[in-house]
């Protein structure tokens, strides 16, 4: 379903005209949508309600894709958890009201301040990604005289046939302890003090838009279950990660039905308790960058429509070459002239563009524009680059939209800075 497109002309979120939020806040502008968010995590719940009981899976949504309060609290109501990769998304999980025991912590370089947070707050789960970090997390659950409950997250080297930039599961790749070393890793994991190696993890990349590759991997997971299980280990979770995709241009996401049905298949038999980790699948397509059109520049070789949104505020398109639908908030006509421009921001750089000969209706400057499909990796990836502030967020919930983050302004962007006295 979705919860964002035309009503009269005019491009609405829910039953909000988002021209009312541009007027409100200003451009540009994240806006997010309750509604889509709920039933994208709604359509998660229902699939593993389909395959098991509750008390058999956690849905620990990536709070990496959107990390802000009001969104993981949406979710957390829901009976979401959260995966986070740094003390900060541990933090605002746990603000937000996430309970530790619905919580795993993430990522290729923890450090020991944060694995001493997550030790002491006894979360559900420390996913390991190296040898010596499984040392440390031992080390110091020891001395707290605590066991700390953690997955090997394994890399299976399974090609998740998605950009480069965001496949995470072969053997190139910096993730995970190649799932072939993973044995001799449980053994010594068992014979630490400080350590219950109880669970199997594994995400092998983003954005995946076939299930093959999730197929493949879990059945290498399954295998490694067995194995371990053999050699006396007990294995009572498997986390799959995140990495179903969504549709940005014409790609087809998996099903998540069928998703699921992969895991009852694959998975289930082995009776554990099962982790996902889906990030882009929920704010994805929740989420759209409200963009204001400045200029409309005549180049030699180009038109360029140039927007108020930089790739500071929306990374995605420069950084991976990803393509985000651009509509204007004022239908067009039908019959409407169409003229090819590329979408541009200001940030001084080719690379900040946003659509390079995309064919749009005629525009006039001034006109509102909604970069689509914004809710994942678009405001928690933002920067201040160019010193420009952080942009609002907002969250509409039927004909309601509330200011979920306040736009910096340039005094924030520069507070920190700090001039030494032998410069004064
Ligand atoms: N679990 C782990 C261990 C991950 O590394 C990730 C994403 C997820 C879960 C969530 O994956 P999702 O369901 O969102 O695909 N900035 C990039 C995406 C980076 C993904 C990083 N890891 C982009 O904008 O495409």
């Amino acid at each position: 379903m979705s919860f964002i497109g035309y009503k009269n002309g005019k491009l609405h979120m829910e039953n909000v005209p988002l021209e009312q939020i541009a007027e409100k806040h200003g451009t540009p502008v994240y806006c997010y949508s309750a509604e889509q968010l709920a039933d994208n995590f709604h359509t998660y719940q229902k699939a593993m309600r389909g395959i098991t009981s509750d008390d058999k899976f956690t849905i620990c949504y990536a709070c990496k894709a959107n990390s802000n309060q009001a969104i993981i609290r949406l979710l957390g109501r829901m009976g979401a958890g959260a995966d986070v990769v740094s003390y900060g998304e541990m933090y605002r999980a746990f603000k937000a009201g996430i309970k530790a025991k619905k919580m795993v912590f993430a990522g290729v370089g923890k450090n020991e301040a944060e694995l001493l947070k997550a030790i002491k707050n006894d979360i559900l789960q420390i996913n390991v990604e190296s040898e010596p970090e499984m040392n440390l997390i031992a080390a110091i659950a020891h001395k707290e005289s605590k066991q700390a409950t953690i997955a090997i997250r394994v890399n299976p080297d399974v090609d998740a046939k998605t950009h480069a930039k965001i496949t995470t599961g072969t053997s190139e790749n910096k993730f995970g302890i190649d799932i072939k070393a993973a044995p001799a890793l449980y053994a010594k994991a068992k014979s630490l003090p400080g350590l219950s190696p109880t669970g199997v993890a594994v995400h092998i990349g983003s954005q995946l838009t076939d299930l093959a590759p999730f197929e493949e991997a879990f059945k290498r997971v399954a295998e490694l279950v067995t194995t371990l299980r053999a050699q006396g280990n007990t294995i009572n979770t498997v986390d799959l990660g995140g990495g179903v995709g969504i549709t940005y241009k014409d790609e087809t996401p998996p099903d998540i039905t069928k998703y699921a049905a992969l895991i009852r298949d694959i998975i289930l038999p082995l009776n554990v308790h099962v982790i996902l980790e889906p990030g882009r699948s929920i704010a994805g397509n929740a989420g759209v960058l409200l963009t204001r059109l400045m200029y409309i520049k005549e180049g030699q070789a180009k038109k360029f429509l140039i927007v108020d949104a930089a790739m500071n505020d929306m990374m995605r398109p420069s950084m991976y070459d990803a393509y985000h639908p651009i509509l204007p908030c004022n239908e067009a006509p039908p019959k409407a002239e169409k003229v090819q421009y590329d979408v541009v921001g200001p940030v001084c750089e080719s690379s900040d563009t946003f659509i390079t000969d995309g064919t749009f209706p005629k525009m006039e400057p001034g006109a509102l524009l909604s970069i689509m499909a914004s809710g994942a990796y678009g405001a928690s990836m933002s920067s201040n680059y160019n010193s420009r502030p952080l942009l609002p967020e907002v969250l509409v919930s039927d004909d309601q939209f509330d200011l979920i983050r306040k736009g910096q302004k340039i005094e924030d962007v520069i507070a920190a800075d700090i001039i030494p006295e032998w410069l004064t």
